[in-house]
C-alpha cells in the first residue's frame, strides 16, 4: 500500500482504538487518586503568552531550543505549552485561589527534541502540583502519590531518585562556584558540554558523557553549599519517605532540565526502560516560580509524569494491559438492516454495548464483522425470524454453544441477564 501524502509530523502520534480506551483508563484511574488526595482538575490554555515559559528560565534547552512559538493575527507572541507547572502557576497567579491550592492536569506539551522512542514533540502529562505551602511534608505528598499510582498501574521496577537544590540563594551561589570551576576545566569536558559550563553549568553535572561525567566527578557538590534550613527541609522529606518504607536513592547529579527547581528535585526510573529515556516522571519545589511570573511569592511543589513512558514501562512490565472495550453484542440482519437498526438502539438504551454491520452485507460478511468485534453475544435476524417476530441468540465466544431462538419482546431482557451484569441504562435519571 502506498503511504498516503499526509502523515501525522515527526514525533508525534494518533491514539486508535484499543489503545485509545488504555489512555483513558489510565487517566480515570489517575482522576481518582488525584480526587482522593484533594487535587481538582485545572484546564487552562494549551498555549500562552511566550513570556509565561522564557520566565521558567532561559538557561533550558526547554525553552530556548525546543519551543514551539508562534505570533498570532494580532501579532501577540505565543508558544504552546512545552510543559504543565508554568501555566498552573500563572493560572494561580490569575485567581488568586484559597491556599493550598491542589491542581492536577492531563495535557499535551509541545517540546522540538529529537524523536526517538520514548521522546516525541508531541507528548502527555499528568501533573499535579499544590501551590502556597513551603511544608516538606507537601513534598512528600506528591512524591508518595506518584508512586502508589505507579503501583496501582502494577509496574514493580520504578526507582525513586532525590536531591535538593537548597534554598534559592543556595542554588544561585552554588551554580556560580560551580562555573567557575568549570570555566577552569573547559578544554576537558565533552565539547556538547562546553556550552552549557556557562549557560547552565548545573546541567553538565546531569552529562552522560563518560569524558565529562570523569572531570565532574570531583566538582563541587551542591550538598556542601546547603544552608541549615535546606538541610532541615531535605531530612524531613527524606524520613516522610523513609516512614512510608519508600525506597530512594540521593543522587547529587539530579539536577533535572527545567531551572524553577529549590529544595527537592525527584524523578521516577522505569527500570525495564532503556537508560536514555526511562524517566517516567519527574519534579519537585519551585519555590520562586509565582513571583517570577509577577504574582506574589508563593512556594510550590509538584511533579509531571510522561502517559506514553508510564505505558511503555507497563508494556515492558506487561502490567496495565488496558479496559475490555470488546462489545457485548452484535446485531447480525439480513432482512435488509431495519430489525438491526432498531435493536442496537434498543440495546444500547439498556445499558448494553452493541453494534452492527452497515450496508447490506451478505451473512458470511456481517458474521466476520461479528466475530472481530469481540461480542459476547450474536443475535441474528433473518428473514424467518422476522416473520416469526423473534431473534437467533447465539454465544460468540463460545465456539460449542447452541444457537437459540428468542421472542423478540424479550431480546433486551434475555441478554441483560445473561451478560450477568445488572446494568443500568444511561437513559434513566
Ligand atoms: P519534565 O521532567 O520536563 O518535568 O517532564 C516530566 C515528564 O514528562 C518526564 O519525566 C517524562 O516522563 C515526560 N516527558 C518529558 N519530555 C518528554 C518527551 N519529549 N517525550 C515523552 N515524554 C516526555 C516537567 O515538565 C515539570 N513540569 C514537572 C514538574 C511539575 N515539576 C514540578 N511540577
Amino acid at each position: 500500500m502506498s503511504s498516503p501524502k499526509f502523515q501525522a509530523p515527526p514525533g508525534t502520534h494518533d491514539v486508535l482504538a484499543p489503545e485509545s480506551d488504555r489512555w483513558q483508563h489510565l487517566v480515570a484511574l489517575f482522576a481518582q487518586h488525584a480526587a482522593r488526595a484533594g487535587f481538582g482538575l485545572l484546564q487552562t490554555p494549551m498555549f500562552e503568552d511566550i513570556g509565561v515559559f522564557q520566565r521558567m528560565g532561559e538557561g533550558t534547552d526547554v525553552v530556548r531550543k525546543e519551543m514551539y512559538e508562534f505570533e498570532d493575527r494580532a501579532g501577540r507572541h505565543l508558544a504552546l505549552r512545552p510543559e504543565g507547572t508554568a501555566s498552573v502557576v500563572r493560572a494561580f497567579n490569575q485567581h488568586h485561589p484559597i491556599v493550598p491550592w491542589k491542581a492536577w492536569y492531563v495535557t499535551p506539551c509541545f517540546r522540538y527534541e529529537k524523536s526517538q522512542a520514548g521522546r516525541y514533540r508531541q507528548h502527555h502529562q499528568l501533573g499535579c502540583e499544590i501551590l502556597g505551602t513551603s511544608d516538606p511534608d507537601a513534598d512528600v505528598e506528591v512524591i508518595v502519590f506518584l508512586r502508589d499510582f505507579y503501583a496501582a498501574l502494577g509496574l514493580e521496577r520504578v526507582d525513586l531518585v532525590i536531591n535538593s537544590m537548597g534554598l534559592v540563594e543556595d542554588r544561585q551561589r552554588y551554580v556560580e562556584v560551580l562555573r567557575t570551576w568549570l570555566t577552569e576545566r573547559i578544554g576537558d569536558l565533552a565539547d556538547d558540554d562546553r556550552e552549557n559550563a556557562q549557560r547552565h553549568p548545573m546541567r553538565v553535572l546531569d552529562s552522560k558523557r563518560r569524558q565529562t561525567r570523569e572531570i565532574t566527578s570531583s566538582a563541587p557538590k551542591l550538598a556542601d553549599s546547603l544552608s541549615g534550613d535546606a538541610i532541615a527541609h531535605f531530612d524531613r522529606v527524606q524520613s516522610g519517605l523513609a516512614s512510608q518504607g519508600i525506597p530512594f536513592v540521593v543522587d547529587q547529579r539530579l539536577v533535572r532540565g527545567l531551572d524553577y527547581y529549590n529544595h527537592t528535585t525527584f524523578e521516577f526510573q522505569a527500570g525495564a526502560l532503556d537508560a536514555a529515556q526511562n524517566t517516567i516522571g519527574g519534579g519537585g519545589r519551585y519555590d520562586g516560580l509565582a513571583e517570577s511570573l509577577g504574582g506574589k511569592s508563593a512556594p510550590g511543589v509538584g511533579f509531571g509524569s510522561g502517559i506514553e513512558r508510564i505505558l511503555l514501562a507497563c508494556d515492558a512490565e506487561e502490567t496495565f494491559t488496558g479496559p475490555d472495550t470488546r462489545l457485548d453484542v452484535f446485531v447480525i440482519d439480513t432482512t435488509g438492516g431495519t430489525e438491526a437498526r432498531d435493536l442496537v438502539i434498543e440495546l444500547r438504551r439498556a445499558g448494553v454495548r452493541a453494534d452492527r454491520a452497515f450496508d447490506q452485507k451478505s451473512m458470511k460478511a456481517q458474521m466476520k464483522n461479528a466475530d472481530r468485534s469481540g461480542a459476547i453475544v450474536g443475535l441474528i435476524v433473518g428473514p424467518d425470524e422476522r416473520d416469526a417476530g423473534s431473534v437467533a441468540f447465539r454465544e460468540l465466544r463460545n465456539r460449542d454453544s447452541e444457537q437459540v431462538t428468542i421472542d423478540r419482546r424479550e431480546v433486551v431482557g434475555s441478554v441483560l441477564s445473561h451478560l450477568g451484569t445488572a446494568r443500568d441504562s444511561f437513559l434513566s435519571p
